[in-house]
C-alpha cells in the first residue's frame, strides 16, 4: 500500500507564505494532480513530499509510515523535475539505468528494464547517445524514463510533458497513464494545464495562492466549481459570470432573462459556460462582436459594458457581426455564485 496523506503542510520563505496549512490524502494507486497557476506552490509541495525542501510545520506520510523526517534518498519515491536533470556525461542508457545501479540489479534486468522503458517513451534510437547532446524535449523523456525504470511506488512528476511538441506530448499523456496504472503507483502529478489534468487525473487538487481550493474528480470540478476561481480556470473558454438580481425571492434576471434561482439572496453571479448555451427565441442577451469559427463549434463574443460574454455554438449556426442574439442557457447547468464569488446551491 503507497497511499500519501499530507497533514498541515506550511512553508514560508522569509515572509512570503507559499504553502498554508496544506492537507491532502491520496488513496494507493491514485493518480492525482496537482494544477494552479505558476507560483501557487505546486513545485514547492512536490519537492517537501520528495524530501529535497523541509516544512515549516506539517507531516508526510507514505503507506502509513511518517517519511518527513528521513533523508530524501530513503523515502524510495521517484521524481520526474520540471528542469529535467539528467546527466550530460552519461549516454542515455546509463542516465536511465541509474536508479536500477543503485539498487545493485543484475546487468541483465538492467539491460531488459531500461530497453523497455526506452521504447515507451521513444528513445530506443538514442540509448549510445550522450544526453548533453539532446534537444529539450528527449531529455525530458530521459528524466522520464529513468524514474519509471525503478518501479516506484510513489512517483512524484513536475511538469514531465512541458518541454514537448504537441503532438507528442499528447501521445505520452496517453501512455504515461496506461504505463503508471500497469505498474500500480501512486502518482502526483504538477501541472498547470488544465486539459492535461483533466485527461490524466483521477482526482484534481486545484491549488491557488499556497492553499488547496478544490479536490475532486475532473467532472465534479468542472461541473460543481466551490467558487469564481475554480470555475474561471477550469474549461476553456471560462466560464461566464452574469450578475444577477432577484426582482423578487428566488427570481433572478440576468442578460434580461427571468430564471429562477436561490432564495434569499438580492444579488448573486450566475455561472454559465460557453458551450452550455445556445440561439433561441428567448434567453440571454447578446451581441456578436466576435465570431470565431473555430472548426467543431463557433465562438461568439460580447463585449459590450466591459464584461466579456462568450458562447460556443455550433458550426451550424449562422451569424452576422455585431447581430442581437437570444442564448438559450441549459438551466441544468447554470450555477449560481455569490459576489464574493462563493459557490451557492439553488434550492429551488
Ligand atoms: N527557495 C525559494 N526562496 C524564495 N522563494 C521561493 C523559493 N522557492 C519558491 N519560492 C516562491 O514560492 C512560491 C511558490 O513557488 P513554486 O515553485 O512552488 O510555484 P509553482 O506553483 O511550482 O509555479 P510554476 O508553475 O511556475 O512552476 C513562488 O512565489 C516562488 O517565488
Ligand atoms: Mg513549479
Amino acid at each position: 500500500m503507497a497511499n500519501i496523506a499530507i497533514q498541515n503542510v506550511t512553508k514560508s520563505f522569509g515572509s512570503y507564505d507559499a504553502l498554508k496549512g496544506i492537507g491532502l490524502a491520496v488513496a494507493d494507486q491514485e493518480f492525482l494532480v496537482l494544477l494552479g497557476a505558476s507560483g501557487c506552490g505546486k513545485s514547492t509541495l512536490l519537492r517537501i513530499i520528495a524530501g529535497l525542501e523541509t516544512a515549516d510545520i506539517g507531516e508526510v506520510h507514505v503507506g502509513g509510515e511518517r517519511i518527513d523526517q528521513l533523508q530524501a534518498k530513503d523515502r524510495r519515491l521517484a521524481m520526474v523535475f520540471q528542469n529535467y536533470a539528467v546527466f550530460p556525461h552519461l549516454t542515455v542508457f546509463e542516465n536511465i539505468a541509474f536508479g536500477l545501479r543503485m539498487q545493485k540489479r543484475p546487468q541483465e534486468i538492467v539491460s531488459a528494464k531500461v530497453n523497455q522503458v526506452a521504447r515507451m517513451v521513444h528513445l530506443e534510437a538514442l540509448l549510445d547517445r550522450y544526453s548533453g547532446q539532446l534537444s529539450g524535449g528527449q531529455r525530458q523523456r530521459v528524466a522520464l524514463a529513468r524514474a519509471l525504470a525503478v518501479e516506484p511506488r510513489v512517483m512524484l512528476m513536475d511538469e514531465p510533458l512541458s518541454n514537448l511538441d504537441a503532438l507528442l506530448r499528447l501521445e505520452m499523456r496517453a501512455e504515461l497513464k496506461s504505463i503508471l496504472a500497469a505498474s500500480k503507483t501512486t502518482t502526483i502529478y504538477v501541472t498547470h494545464d488544465q486539459v492535461e489534468a483533466m485527461s490524466l487525473a483521477d482526482r484534481i487538487a486545484v491549488m491557488h495562492q499556497g492553499v488547496i481550493v478544490q479536490c475532486d474528480t475532473p467532472l465534479e470540478i468542472y461541473r460543481n466549481p466551490v467558487n469564481t476561481f475554480v470555475a474561471g480556470f477550469i474549461g476553456n473558454p471560462p466560464m461566464n459570470f452574469i450578475p444577477a438580481h432577484a426582482v423578487q425571492d428566488g427570481i433572478f434576471e440576468a442578460r434580461g432573462l427571468r430564471l429562477h434561482g436561490p432564495l434569499g439572496y438580492r444579488e448573486l453571479l450566475l455561472g454559465i459556460r460557453p458551450e452550455d448555451m445556445q440561439v433561441g427565441d428567448a434567453g440571454f442577451s447578446c451581441q456578436a462582436d466576435l465570431i470565431e469559427p473555430l472548426g467543431p463549434n463557433v465562438l461568439v463574443t460580447d463585449v459590450q459594458d466591459s464584461a466579456v460574454f462568450r458562447a460556443a455554438l455550433s458550426s451550424t449556426a449562422t451569424l452576422s457581426k455585431g447581430q442581437s442574439i437570444f442564448l438559450q442557457p441549459d438551466l441544468e447547468r447554470v450555477r449560481w455564485f455569490t459576489p464574493e464569488g462563493q459557490s451557492v446551491k439553488s434550492e429551488s
